[in-house]
């Protein structure tokens, strides 16, 4: 059992949850992920990445977005409740070294798993700039954190409603077109978003660094729920990633792959909705009779 010890709400279905779980926080290097599982009967094991960690207090930081039933669960959670198991750390830390210009790109709740990345790479002593884009002011989070520690931070929204009007894609053509070109790029958000970045970087041949968010089921290597086509060879994410070169990855496999799940999440989430609004009116209810 890890102790939640406070939450926070950071945009519309995102959640920043500091969790004690001492061993993890002591262990954990930027890029590495736990598998949370709160309901033990018949629950999900939902693969979220350490997005902070602190040993003094001996907790790790958990940012995640409310898509379906059991992250919905994790999101109902108070300070002093508990979460069933937190495994980890998993997966391969990020190779950190100073590279010389970094750039980082982070699409939505990408910003979470970018932001220890990010602070890595500055502490190496790499020149960083950071692009973070969301779909409208709403939805951006971390832009306070990532201001701090980046040397020039690009935000962009699709409609324009904060900073610059933009796909996160555009600045990063800019940046990439600068002379000295980045030494490297670090993408991470939606696989669409991914997909696109390394597009976008192929041309200027930038390292590109993206991180899988893919279906995991035991994180350890047994159950291939995770497997990505990466320069044509079978990968899984759990073991051999979360983090791959983005110019090898098959996408457009991976998208159709997550693409499986999409209707039943929908109808999960939907359900959540449903049965949130049935409380709502059911409490307002008690409270004036
Ligand atoms: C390495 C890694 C790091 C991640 N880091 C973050 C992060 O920091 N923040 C964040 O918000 N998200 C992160 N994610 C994504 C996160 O794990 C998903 O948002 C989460 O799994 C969603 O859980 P859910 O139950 O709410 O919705 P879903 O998992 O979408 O559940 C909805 C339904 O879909 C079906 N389903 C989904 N997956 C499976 C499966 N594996 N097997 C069978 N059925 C399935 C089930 O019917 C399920 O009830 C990360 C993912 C990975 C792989
Ligand atoms: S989650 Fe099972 S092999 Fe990676």
């Amino acid at each position: 059992m890890n102790k939640v010890i406070a939450k926070e709400q950071l945009a519309e279905e995102v959640y920043r949850m500091r969790v004690h779980a001492p061993l993890i926080a002591e262990e954990r290097r930027p890029g590495q992920f736990v598998i949370v599982q709160q309901d033990t009967d018949y629950g999900e094991r939902i693969p979220l990445t350490i997005a902070d960690a602190d040993t003094d207090e001996g907790s790790i930081t958990l940012i995640f977005q409310s898509v379906g039933k059991s992250t919905h669960k994790l999101a109902e959670l108070e300070p002093g409740d508990a979460i069933n198991n937190v495994v980890g750390p998993l997966g391969k830390p990020t190779h950190i070294e100073n590279f010389g210009t970094a750039v980082c790109v982070g699409g939505g709740i990408g910003a979470a798993p970018l932001y220890p990345i990010a602070q890595a790479l500055k502490e190496a002593g790499n020149h960083l700039t950071v692009i973070i884009g969301a779909r409208n002011a709403e939805l951006m989070i971390l832009e306070d954190e990532m201001r701090a520690i980046a040397d020039e931070l690009i935000v962009c929204t699709d409609d324009g409603s904060h900073g610059r009007k933009a796909l996160v894609t555009e600045p990063l053509k800019e940046v990439c077109e600068r002379d000295p070109r980045p030494d490297l790029a670090v993408a991470i958000g939606p696989p669409v978003m991914m997909k696109f970045c390394a597009g976008t970087t192929r041309p200027y041949e930038v390292p590109t660094v993206v991180s899988l968010n893919t279906i995991m089921i035991d994180g350890t290597g047994m159950c291939g729920g995770c497997r990505v086509t990466v320069g044509g060879e079978t990968r899984f994410v759990c073991v051999d990633g979360p983090e791959f070169d983005g110019h090898q990855v098959d996408f457009d496999n991976m998208i159709q792959r997550l693409g499986t799940y999409k209707p039943l999440e929908d109808d999960e989430h939907e359900q959540c909705h449903l049965e949130m609004a049935a409380r709502d009116k059911e409490q307002s209810r008690n409270e004036s009779s």
